[in-house]
This record gives C-alpha cells, sequence and structure tokens, in this order.
C-alpha cells in the first residue's frame, strides 16, 4: 500500500502571524531602504528570510531545557552534548560555540593565515567572509552542473575532483590549510554532496595530506539525499550514513540552528588534538569557557535532544517534501525554479524570472521586494547583493546565479502556508515583464554588506 506522507508530530502551541495589505507593505519596505534584514518581524506574513534559528523546539527539546545545568565548568548538559555529538558524527574533540560563523571564527584563528587558499565547494558567506577577513581566499571547486538550474544532476553539492586536485597540486602544501566542503551546499542551492563523491575528496586530500573539514549545517539533509538517491545506501539508516560521511573527513563547523533543530548553538568536532587543543584558547577568548562556549546549559541540552531528532528518517522525508511541495507547484505554474530542489529551500532564478532588469540593478533582490510587496513574504537574495566586492579590486562579483531563496523553517509552517507562497509568486509571473528597472546602492559595509545596505529604487 502506497500511503501519503504525514508529519511524524502535531502541534501543541501556534504562534499568532499578522497579514497586512499591499499599501502598508509598499511603505514599510521603503521605509527599510528596500533591505528585507531591516523589516521587523511583525511586518512580515511568512518569514522565509532564513531556515536557520527559525524552527520549532519539540517538546522534549523544551523538557530539556528545564534540566539544563547552568555550571559554569563541566555542565552536565555540556557532558550529555559532548556524548551525543561524539556518537552521531565519531569526532572525539568538541567545542561548543554560540553559532556556526563563531566556530569558523574559532577554528580559522587556528589554521588560516594571510595568503592561503581554501579550496571547496561553493563556500557559504560567513565563511568567506571569516577567510578573506584573514588575507586569505577560497576556490570554489563545485562541479559545473551546479550553475545550470534545469540541468538535472543528483548531487549537486559535489566537489569537482580535478578542479580541486589541480588546485591542491599548484599551490604550495603550506598555503592549503584545509578543504571544506559543505552539506548540504548552500550558496549552490541547497544542494546535497553524496558518499561517493566525499570519498574521493578525502582520498585527494589525503594524498596531499590536507585536512578535511565539512562546514556540517545542514548534515542530516544531505543524508537524507545520499539515502534516496545514492543506491548503496538506500537500506541505511540516517545515523548510519551520518556516521560514515563524516568518517571521511577530520573536523566538522556546525551551525546548529539548522539541522541542530535550535534556534541558537553551534559547535567545533575534530579529530585531531594539538589542532583542538589551540582551539581551546580562542574558543575561551571569543566564547568563553570550554564548557559552554556562549551557550546556556539548557541550550546545550536541547540541541543533544535535536540532533538525535534531526537524524531521523520521519521527520526529514516530511521535511524535505514539503520543501519539494512547493517547488513542484511552482513547476506546474512555469516558474523558473533551481532543478532539483534544494533540502531547505527552494530558490527563485531571477536572470530567467526577471531578464528585464540589468544585472547591475540587482533583479533578484528586486524580485524578493516584490515579493514581499505582493504577499508578505520575506525571502533573501543570494545574487550580486551577497556575492560583495572584490577584496582587491573592490568591483562587484557577479556570481553565475541571481537566486532568490525561499528559505523554509523546519517544523514551522502548513502545506497551506506552501499553497499561499506558490499563488503569490504565480501572480507575481504573470506580471513579470513590467518589471524593468531595479535599484540601486546608497549605503554598504566594507564586508557582509547584505545585512546592512540602504538601497533606493531607480
Ligand atoms: N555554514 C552554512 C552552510 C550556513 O548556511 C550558515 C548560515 C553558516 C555556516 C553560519 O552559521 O548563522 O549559525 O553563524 N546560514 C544562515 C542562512 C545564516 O540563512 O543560510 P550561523
Amino acid at each position: 500500500m502506497n500511503l501519503p506522507y504525514a508529519e511524524p508530530y502535531k502541534t501543541k502551541m501556534v504562534e499568532y502571524i499578522k497579514p497586512s495589505t499591499i499599501e502598508e507593505r509598499k511603505q514599510w519596505i521603503k521605509e527599510a531602504d528596500y533591505n528585507l534584514f531591516n523589516l521587523t518581524s511583525e511586518k512580515v506574513f511568512i518569514d522565509l528570510l532564513t531556515d536557520s534559528g527559525t524552527g520549532a523546539m519539540s517538546d522534549k527539546q523544551w523538557a530539556e531545557m528545564m534540566v539544563g545545568d547552568e555550571s559554569y565548568a563541566g555542565s552536565q548538559s555540556f557532558l550529555k552534548l559532548k556524548e551525543t555529538v561524539k556518537r552521531i558524527t565519531g569526532f572525539d574533540y568538541f567545542l561548543p560555540t554560540h553559532q556556526g560563523r563563531a566556530a569558523e571564527n574559532v577554528l580559522f584563528s587556528v589554521l588560516v593565515k594571510e595568503g592561503d587558499v581554501i579550496p571547496g565547494n561553493s563556500h557559504f558567506d560567513t565563511t568567506k567572509g571569516h577567510i578573506e577577513f584573514r588575507k586569505a581566499s577560497t576556490l570554489d571547486c563545485t562541479i559545473d552542473e551546479a550553475f545550470n538550474t534545469t540541468v538535472y544532476h543528483p548531487f549537486k553539492g559535489n566537489v569537482n575532483i580535478e578542479k580541486l586536485e589541480t588546485a591542491l597540486k599548484n599551490n604550495p602544501k603550506n598555503n592549503i590549510p584545509f578543504v571544506i566542503v559543505t552539506v548540504t551546499c548552500n550558496s549552490a542551492g541547497g544542494q546535497p554532496v553524496s558518499m561517493q563523491n566525499i570519498k574521493e575528496v578525502s582520498k585527494i586530500c589525503k594524498k596531499y595530506h590536507i585536512p578535511l573539514i565539512i562546514d556540517a549545517a545542514r548534515f542530516a539533509e544531505n543524508a537524507y539525499f545520499i539515502k534516496i538517491r545514492e543506491d548503496r545506501y538506500k537500506e541505511a539508516t540516517i545515523k548510519e550514513i551520518v556516521k560514515e560521511f563524516f568518517s571521511y573527513a577530520d573536523g566538522m563547523t556546525m551551525s546548529a540552528k539548522k539541522d541542530g533543530l535550535v534556534n541558537m548553538g553551534g559547535f567545533i568536532a575534530l579529530n585531531d588534538e594539538e589542532v583542538y587543543k589551540k582551539a581551546t584558547v580562542y574558543n575561551i577568548m571569543f566564547e568563553g569557557f570550554i564548557t559552554y562556549g556562549g551557550l546556556n546549559g539548557r541550550d546545550m541540552g536541547a540541541l543533544a535532544v535535536g540532533l538525535d531528532e534531526a537524524t531521523e528518517f520521519d521527520y526529514l522525508e516530511t521535511r524535505i517534501k514539503q520543501v519539494a511541495y512547493l517547488g513542484t507547484q511552482l513547476v506546474e505554474f512555469g516558474v523558473p525554479v533551481q532543478q532539483p530542489f534544494g533540502g531547505h529551500a527552494i530558490f527563485l532564478d531571477a536572470n530567467k524570472f526577471v531578464p528585464t532588469i540589468p544585472r547591475d540593478e540587482f533583479r533578484a533582490q528586486a524580485l524578493a521586494i516584490e515579493l514581499y510587496i505582493v504577499g508578505g513574504i520575506r525571502g533573501v537574495e543570494i545574487g550580486t547583493i551577497l556575492a560583495d566586492r572584490d577584496p582587491f579590486t573592490h568591483k562587484n562579483r557577479y556570481p553565475e546565479l541571481e537566486l532568490v531563496r525561499l528559505a523554509i523553517p523546519r517544523r514551522t509552517y502548513s502545506l497551506n502556508h506552501m499553497k499561499y507562497i506558490a499563488s503569490v509568486i504565480k501572480e507575481i509571473y504573470a506580471t513579470r515583464s513590467e518589471a524593468k528597472r531595479g535599484y540601486r546602492i546608497i549605503e554598504e559595509a566594507p564586508i557582509m554588506r547584505h545585512f546592512t545596505v540602504k538601497l533606493e529604487k531607480i
């Protein structure tokens, strides 16, 4: 019998969200300098800005909050989390941090120096930011298929092995502190990396004696795709897949706000005791003592439970199928979206959606603003604004893709919300040829400008 899927949970508490009118939203977005990050949450009806820290915790996680051990040193909640991280990832050494970029900051303080090159699949912006801040650079070795939104490839997050090997061969070994692979690959559209690929990356890294680090924010969603799309793993449990995946790496940085199913948290996990020892010094300086790292005891407890819940198949199946439901509706309406659909988000292809808006007028941002005005939906631009300026030439970098990301928070919105979002986009798509002009920047920060950029309508 082929029964339809249904969420393996029910609602115990609700949070009201506030509808508003198009006229109100036009005014609000203008007051926000056309930057969606500047909107206060009550001005947003459906918030798809990010899937980071925006999910709903379970009753078991809330129960764990009540028994959190708030001891400065040696907290029981820390020990619970350390044990869970070891059991799920296999890594021996563990440092909590307050979120993912803090883990990057601590680990890169140990490993990255001026002039270094860090190859990987498309690096996330904070990862790139922390590398460039140290006057080092990233090298994107993602497979070419990732940059064509319509071509089907089951693992568009994969690393191109030849590109990687060329990078490792052509750079002095002491300028490549590690290779970083992001799963799922957020900047390539939430696309997964296959087990086969990570194995090959690991082999090349070992050949050149370069450590392999996983940026693991969405490691459980990645494991789901491996189970579904990589034949050899269809009988394996998510936890088995996760364990094998991490076994090919030397360490990980984690933003627990995604697949940790918590609102705040992160960590570093490693095999190398020496690197761990050096990292503890920075952790104490930047984050707090090594048994809390910027987190409350109760947060560490909730994260321990969240990691176990996120690595259960039934949860992942409904999670990823909800995202795909939105994608499928959009495809039915003829809307250009990245395919196959990402694990945590649907990406509108603004180059195809609004090619009438010039690229230097930030067409993906213009589309994201339209979505807000028409439907009160807050997505985020993953395009030229996010790509920032080249740190050396200070020219705008034009990425291959101009996307609007609709990130779906975990266990938060219903299928009815997905229907609403799809209908709003259908309306906008019907009038797309009228869109001619975009926006110009009137103020921007020297790094990670997208958070605070101010724009005006052209
Ligand atoms: N790595 C990846 C792949 C991420 O997606 C993020 C955050 C980070 C690292 C940094 O983690 O936010 O906990 O400091 N991504 C969020 C997003 C912000 O919206 O995709 P953080």
